[in-house]
Protein backbone atom coordinates (compact mmCIF):
# COMPACT_ATOMS: atom_id res chain seq x y z
CA UNK A 1 0.00 0.00 0.00
CA UNK A 2 1.47 3.46 -0.88
CA UNK A 3 0.62 6.20 1.85
CA UNK A 4 1.30 9.82 0.88
CA UNK A 5 1.68 11.94 4.05
CA UNK A 6 1.17 16.04 4.15
CA UNK A 7 3.11 17.31 6.44
CA UNK A 8 5.93 14.47 6.72
CA UNK A 9 8.54 16.11 8.24
CA UNK A 10 6.21 18.16 11.16
CA UNK A 11 5.46 16.59 14.14
CA UNK A 12 3.17 13.81 13.57
CA UNK A 13 4.03 13.65 10.38
CA UNK A 14 7.25 12.13 10.99
CA UNK A 15 6.05 9.77 13.66
CA UNK A 16 3.36 8.58 11.43
CA UNK A 17 5.99 7.79 8.72
CA UNK A 18 7.97 5.55 11.03
CA UNK A 19 4.82 4.15 12.44
CA UNK A 20 3.83 3.66 8.36
CA UNK A 21 7.03 1.96 7.78
CA UNK A 22 6.65 -0.50 10.55
CA UNK A 23 3.34 -1.41 9.42
CA UNK A 24 5.23 -2.69 5.70
CA UNK A 25 3.50 0.48 3.84
CA UNK A 26 5.85 2.30 0.97
CA UNK A 27 5.46 6.01 2.46
CA UNK A 28 5.49 9.19 0.54
CA UNK A 29 5.85 12.55 2.06
CA UNK A 30 5.37 16.36 0.80
CA UNK A 31 7.95 18.73 1.30
CA UNK A 32 8.00 22.50 1.35
CA UNK A 33 11.70 24.44 -0.80
CA UNK A 34 11.87 25.59 3.14
CA UNK A 35 10.97 22.88 5.07
CA UNK A 36 14.22 21.45 7.92
CA UNK A 37 14.38 17.83 6.70
CA UNK A 38 15.41 16.90 10.43
CA UNK A 39 12.80 14.85 11.68
CA UNK A 40 12.86 12.25 9.02
CA UNK A 41 16.27 12.30 8.13
CA UNK A 42 16.91 8.39 9.72
CA UNK A 43 13.89 7.64 7.55
CA UNK A 44 15.91 8.29 4.09
CA UNK A 45 15.83 6.67 1.32
CA UNK A 46 12.88 4.48 2.85
CA UNK A 47 10.95 7.60 2.55
CA UNK A 48 10.10 9.18 -0.81
CA UNK A 49 9.91 12.95 -0.36
CA UNK A 50 8.11 15.39 -3.13
CA UNK A 51 9.10 18.94 -3.04
CA UNK A 52 5.49 20.29 -3.09
CA UNK A 53 4.11 24.07 -2.22
CA UNK A 54 0.43 22.64 -1.55
CA UNK A 55 -0.64 26.11 -1.85
CA UNK A 56 0.38 25.87 -5.58
CA UNK A 57 -2.43 23.99 -7.56
CA UNK A 58 -0.44 22.40 -9.94
CA UNK A 59 2.21 21.26 -7.74
CA UNK A 60 0.18 19.58 -6.02
CA UNK A 61 -1.91 17.44 -9.27
CA UNK A 62 1.62 16.98 -10.62
CA UNK A 63 2.63 15.05 -7.25
CA UNK A 64 -0.63 13.24 -6.89
CA UNK A 65 -0.14 12.13 -10.73
CA UNK A 66 3.39 10.91 -10.02
CA UNK A 67 2.62 9.45 -6.56
CA UNK A 68 -0.68 7.60 -7.05
CA UNK A 69 -1.13 6.92 -3.43
CA UNK A 70 -3.88 4.12 -1.85
CA UNK A 71 -3.98 6.44 1.31
CA UNK A 72 -3.11 10.51 1.89
CA UNK A 73 -2.60 11.23 5.32
CA UNK A 74 -3.36 15.02 5.46
CA UNK A 75 -1.55 16.62 8.45
CA UNK A 76 0.41 19.83 6.50
CA UNK A 77 -1.07 22.83 8.02
CA UNK A 78 -0.40 26.27 9.77
CA UNK A 79 -1.42 24.85 13.30
CA UNK A 80 -0.37 27.37 15.78
CA UNK A 81 -3.16 28.92 17.52
CA UNK A 82 -1.62 32.51 17.93
CA UNK A 83 -0.09 32.79 14.68
CA UNK A 84 -3.55 32.84 13.41
CA UNK A 85 -4.64 35.70 15.20
CA UNK A 86 -1.81 37.50 13.57
CA UNK A 87 -2.09 36.84 10.01
CA UNK A 88 -5.36 35.15 9.78
CA UNK A 89 -6.16 35.25 6.16
CA UNK A 90 -2.51 33.68 6.05
CA UNK A 91 -3.91 30.24 8.53
CA UNK A 92 -7.07 30.31 6.61
CA UNK A 93 -5.51 30.76 3.10
CA UNK A 94 -2.74 28.38 3.80
CA UNK A 95 -5.58 25.36 5.41
CA UNK A 96 -7.82 25.64 3.05
CA UNK A 97 -6.30 26.40 -0.25
CA UNK A 98 -3.74 23.45 0.32
CA UNK A 99 -7.12 20.93 0.98
CA UNK A 100 -8.73 21.88 -1.91
CA UNK A 101 -5.98 21.39 -4.20
CA UNK A 102 -5.43 18.15 -2.75
CA UNK A 103 -9.05 16.82 -2.83
CA UNK A 104 -9.79 18.32 -6.35
CA UNK A 105 -6.06 16.46 -7.53
CA UNK A 106 -7.33 13.32 -5.94
CA UNK A 107 -10.99 13.47 -8.05
CA UNK A 108 -9.52 14.56 -11.18
CA UNK A 109 -6.27 12.47 -11.22
CA UNK A 110 -9.65 9.27 -10.96
CA UNK A 111 -7.16 7.25 -8.32
CA UNK A 112 -9.33 4.97 -6.05
CA UNK A 113 -7.55 6.86 -3.02
CA UNK A 114 -8.71 7.13 1.06
CA UNK A 115 -7.85 10.63 2.85
CA UNK A 116 -7.58 11.01 6.59
CA UNK A 117 -7.76 15.00 7.28
CA UNK A 118 -6.29 16.11 10.81
CA UNK A 119 -8.95 18.81 12.08
CA UNK A 120 -8.94 19.73 15.85
CA UNK A 121 -10.36 20.14 19.14
CA UNK A 122 -9.78 23.78 18.56
CA UNK A 123 -13.06 23.48 16.25
CA UNK A 124 -15.18 22.93 19.92
CA UNK A 125 -13.90 25.96 21.14
CA UNK A 126 -16.31 27.65 24.13
CA UNK A 127 -17.58 24.10 25.01
CA UNK A 128 -20.15 24.46 27.87
CA UNK A 129 -19.82 22.55 31.05
CA UNK A 130 -22.73 20.37 30.31
CA UNK A 131 -20.97 19.10 27.19
CA UNK A 132 -17.89 18.08 28.95
CA UNK A 133 -16.90 14.99 28.53
CA UNK A 134 -16.64 16.26 24.17
CA UNK A 135 -18.64 14.12 21.67
CA UNK A 136 -18.25 14.89 17.92
CA UNK A 137 -21.85 16.09 18.43
CA UNK A 138 -20.89 19.18 20.63
CA UNK A 139 -21.90 22.58 19.23
CA UNK A 140 -19.09 24.18 17.48
CA UNK A 141 -18.00 27.40 18.45
CA UNK A 142 -14.51 28.10 17.34
CA UNK A 143 -12.34 31.10 19.23
CA UNK A 144 -10.06 31.83 16.56
CA UNK A 145 -9.13 32.08 13.30
CA UNK A 146 -7.10 28.38 13.24
CA UNK A 147 -9.96 26.71 14.53
CA UNK A 148 -12.39 28.10 11.66
CA UNK A 149 -10.30 27.20 9.02
CA UNK A 150 -10.06 23.78 10.88
CA UNK A 151 -14.00 23.85 10.74
CA UNK A 152 -13.40 24.78 7.11
CA UNK A 153 -11.36 21.76 6.37
CA UNK A 154 -13.56 18.94 7.71
CA UNK A 155 -16.56 20.51 6.34
CA UNK A 156 -14.89 20.19 2.53
CA UNK A 157 -14.32 16.90 3.58
CA UNK A 158 -18.08 15.80 4.30
CA UNK A 159 -19.00 17.80 1.21
CA UNK A 160 -16.55 15.94 -1.27
CA UNK A 161 -17.43 12.42 0.82
CA UNK A 162 -21.24 13.69 -0.29
CA UNK A 163 -20.98 15.48 -3.31
CA UNK A 164 -17.58 12.72 -4.93
CA UNK A 165 -18.16 9.68 -2.79
CA UNK A 166 -14.44 9.90 -2.23
CA UNK A 167 -13.49 8.07 0.95
CA UNK A 168 -12.73 10.75 3.63
CA UNK A 169 -12.44 10.54 7.04
CA UNK A 170 -12.13 13.30 9.83
CA UNK A 171 -10.26 13.36 13.01
CA UNK A 172 -10.94 15.94 15.63
CA UNK A 173 -7.15 15.59 17.22
CA UNK A 174 -7.07 16.78 20.71
CA UNK A 175 -3.80 18.30 22.11
CA UNK A 176 -0.56 16.03 21.66
CA UNK A 177 2.78 15.57 22.54
CA UNK A 178 6.41 13.61 22.65
CA UNK A 179 9.65 14.01 21.17
CA UNK A 180 9.84 16.62 18.35
CA UNK A 181 6.90 18.97 19.16
CA UNK A 182 7.60 21.86 18.22
CA UNK A 183 9.27 24.62 20.35
CA UNK A 184 6.30 27.54 20.15
CA UNK A 185 3.88 24.55 21.82
CA UNK A 186 3.34 24.55 25.43
CA UNK A 187 4.82 21.36 26.52
CA UNK A 188 7.95 21.82 24.55
CA UNK A 189 8.34 25.46 25.21
CA UNK A 190 8.19 24.49 28.77
CA UNK A 191 10.70 21.39 28.51
CA UNK A 192 12.86 23.46 26.38
CA UNK A 193 13.16 26.23 29.22
CA UNK A 194 13.68 23.71 31.63
CA UNK A 195 16.83 22.14 30.05
CA UNK A 196 18.46 25.63 29.17
CA UNK A 197 17.96 26.41 32.88
CA UNK A 198 19.69 23.05 33.60
CA UNK A 199 22.41 24.10 30.87
CA UNK A 200 22.49 27.27 32.48
CA UNK A 201 22.08 29.15 29.54
CA UNK A 202 19.25 31.58 31.37
CA UNK A 203 18.26 32.18 34.74
CA UNK A 204 16.24 29.89 36.63
CA UNK A 205 12.88 31.85 35.78
CA UNK A 206 10.85 29.63 33.23
CA UNK A 207 8.08 32.34 31.54
CA UNK A 208 4.54 31.31 31.28
CA UNK A 209 0.84 32.06 29.85
CA UNK A 210 -2.48 30.66 31.24
CA UNK A 211 -1.90 27.97 33.44
CA UNK A 212 -5.47 28.09 34.15
CA UNK A 213 -6.12 26.20 30.76
CA UNK A 214 -6.98 22.36 30.72
CA UNK A 215 -6.10 20.62 27.79
CA UNK A 216 -7.01 17.07 27.03
CA UNK A 217 -3.28 15.45 25.95
CA UNK A 218 -2.35 12.02 24.57
CA UNK A 219 0.93 11.21 23.38
CA UNK A 220 2.04 11.55 19.55
CA UNK A 221 2.61 7.77 19.25
CA UNK A 222 -0.49 7.11 19.92
CA UNK A 223 -2.08 9.24 17.81
CA UNK A 224 -0.06 7.62 14.88
CA UNK A 225 -1.22 4.41 15.41
CA UNK A 226 -4.97 6.43 15.94
CA UNK A 227 -4.44 7.20 12.54
CA UNK A 228 -3.37 4.04 11.00
CA UNK A 229 -6.31 2.81 12.07
CA UNK A 230 -8.79 5.31 11.45
CA UNK A 231 -7.70 5.05 7.12
CA UNK A 232 -8.40 1.43 7.80
CA UNK A 233 -11.36 0.83 9.54
CA UNK A 234 -13.51 4.28 9.61
CA UNK A 235 -16.53 5.06 7.98
CA UNK A 236 -16.05 7.49 5.25
CA UNK A 237 -17.94 11.00 5.80
CA UNK A 238 -17.73 10.69 9.52
CA UNK A 239 -15.59 12.61 12.14
CA UNK A 240 -14.28 10.98 15.04
CA UNK A 241 -12.48 12.40 18.12
CA UNK A 242 -8.87 11.13 19.40
CA UNK A 243 -8.09 12.03 22.80
CA UNK A 244 -7.16 10.58 26.11
CA UNK A 245 -10.49 11.48 27.98
CA UNK A 246 -9.08 13.49 31.05
CA UNK A 247 -7.66 16.66 31.31
CA UNK A 248 -4.84 18.86 33.24
CA UNK A 249 -4.47 22.53 33.49
CA UNK A 250 -1.72 23.86 32.06
CA UNK A 251 -0.40 24.17 35.38
CA UNK A 252 -0.09 20.97 36.33
CA UNK A 253 1.68 19.95 33.23
CA UNK A 254 4.20 22.13 34.01
CA UNK A 255 4.49 20.77 37.59
CA UNK A 256 4.85 17.63 35.99
CA UNK A 257 7.85 18.63 34.27
CA UNK A 258 9.43 20.44 36.55
CA UNK A 259 9.47 17.59 38.35
CA UNK A 260 11.13 15.53 36.54
CA UNK A 261 14.38 18.10 36.89
CA UNK A 262 16.32 18.56 40.31
CA UNK A 263 16.83 22.43 39.16
CA UNK A 264 15.08 24.75 41.27
CA UNK A 265 13.03 26.89 38.89
CA UNK A 266 10.82 30.39 39.45
CA UNK A 267 7.88 30.79 37.24
CA UNK A 268 6.76 33.75 35.85
CA UNK A 269 3.62 35.13 33.87
CA UNK A 270 5.02 36.81 30.14
CA UNK A 271 1.90 38.91 29.81
CA UNK A 272 2.81 38.39 25.76
CA UNK A 273 1.93 35.22 26.38
CA UNK A 274 -1.45 35.57 27.23
CA UNK A 275 -4.37 35.24 24.02
CA UNK A 276 -7.29 37.66 23.31
CA UNK A 277 -9.45 34.11 23.83
CA UNK A 278 -8.48 30.62 25.15
CA UNK A 279 -10.75 27.60 25.15
CA UNK A 280 -11.04 27.39 28.40
CA UNK A 281 -11.45 23.47 28.70
CA UNK A 282 -11.12 20.48 26.94
CA UNK A 283 -11.85 16.98 27.25
CA UNK A 284 -12.55 14.79 24.80
CA UNK A 285 -14.74 11.51 24.69
CA UNK A 286 -13.39 9.01 22.04
CA UNK A 287 -15.52 6.30 22.73
CA UNK A 288 -17.02 6.54 19.06
CA UNK A 289 -13.32 5.95 17.51
CA UNK A 290 -13.09 2.89 20.35
CA UNK A 291 -16.18 1.29 19.58
CA UNK A 292 -15.03 1.63 15.36
CA UNK A 293 -11.44 0.61 15.46
CA UNK A 294 -10.46 -1.10 19.51
CA UNK A 295 -7.87 2.10 19.90
CA UNK A 296 -6.99 3.76 23.39
CA UNK A 297 -4.65 5.67 24.55
CA UNK A 298 -0.78 3.39 25.81
CA UNK A 299 1.50 5.62 26.68
CA UNK A 300 1.28 7.13 30.36
CA UNK A 301 1.26 11.26 30.55
CA UNK A 302 4.20 10.94 33.01
CA UNK A 303 6.04 8.76 30.25
CA UNK A 304 5.36 11.45 27.31
CA UNK A 305 6.84 14.45 29.98
CA UNK A 306 9.85 12.30 30.61
CA UNK A 307 10.36 12.01 26.74
CA UNK A 308 10.23 15.08 25.91
CA UNK A 309 12.32 16.51 28.51
CA UNK A 310 14.93 13.61 27.02
CA UNK A 311 14.37 14.41 23.47
CA UNK A 312 15.35 18.09 24.55
CA UNK A 313 18.24 17.18 26.96
CA UNK A 314 19.13 15.39 23.57
CA UNK A 315 18.75 18.71 21.22
N1 LIG B 1 2.10 27.95 23.38
C1 LIG B 1 2.02 28.32 24.66
N2 LIG B 1 3.10 28.93 25.29
N3 LIG B 1 0.86 28.07 25.32
C2 LIG B 1 0.80 28.42 26.63
C3 LIG B 1 1.85 29.02 27.32
C4 LIG B 1 3.07 29.29 26.61
O1 LIG B 1 4.04 29.84 27.14
N4 LIG B 1 1.48 29.21 28.62
C5 LIG B 1 0.24 28.74 28.72
N5 LIG B 1 -0.20 28.27 27.54
C6 LIG B 1 -1.52 27.68 27.27
C7 LIG B 1 -2.26 28.26 26.06
O2 LIG B 1 -2.88 29.50 26.41
C8 LIG B 1 -3.27 27.12 25.81
O3 LIG B 1 -4.35 27.24 26.70
C9 LIG B 1 -2.48 25.86 26.20
O4 LIG B 1 -1.35 26.31 26.95
C10 LIG B 1 -2.00 25.01 25.03
O5 LIG B 1 -1.34 25.84 24.09
P1 LIG B 1 -0.60 25.23 22.81
O6 LIG B 1 0.38 24.19 23.21
O7 LIG B 1 -0.10 26.37 22.00
O8 LIG B 1 -1.75 24.42 22.04
P2 LIG B 1 -3.27 24.79 21.68
O9 LIG B 1 -4.15 24.11 22.69
O10 LIG B 1 -3.44 26.24 21.44
O11 LIG B 1 -3.44 24.07 20.27
C11 LIG B 1 -2.85 22.78 20.04
O12 LIG B 1 -3.80 21.77 20.16
C12 LIG B 1 -4.82 21.77 19.18
C13 LIG B 1 -5.75 20.61 19.49
O13 LIG B 1 -6.55 20.94 20.57
C14 LIG B 1 -2.22 22.81 18.65
O14 LIG B 1 -1.46 21.66 18.49
C15 LIG B 1 -3.26 22.86 17.58
O15 LIG B 1 -2.66 22.77 16.30
C16 LIG B 1 -4.21 21.68 17.79
O16 LIG B 1 -5.20 21.66 16.80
Amino acid sequence: MKALITGITGFAGSHLAEHLLAHQMEVSGTVRKTSSIKHIAHLLPAVRLYECELTNEANVEKMIADVKPDMIFHLAAQSFVPKSWESPLETIYNNIAGQIHLLEAVRKAGINCKLLLACSSEEYGQVETQDIPIKETTPLRPLNPYAVSKITQNYLGYQYFRSYGMHIVCMRTFNHTGPRRGEQFVTSNFARQIVEIERGLKPPILYVGNLEAKRDFTDVRDVVRAYRLAIEKCEPGEVYNIASGSSRAIGEMLQTLVSLSSSTISIQEDPARLRPADVPELIGDYSKFHHRTGWRPEIPFEQTMQDLLSYWRAE
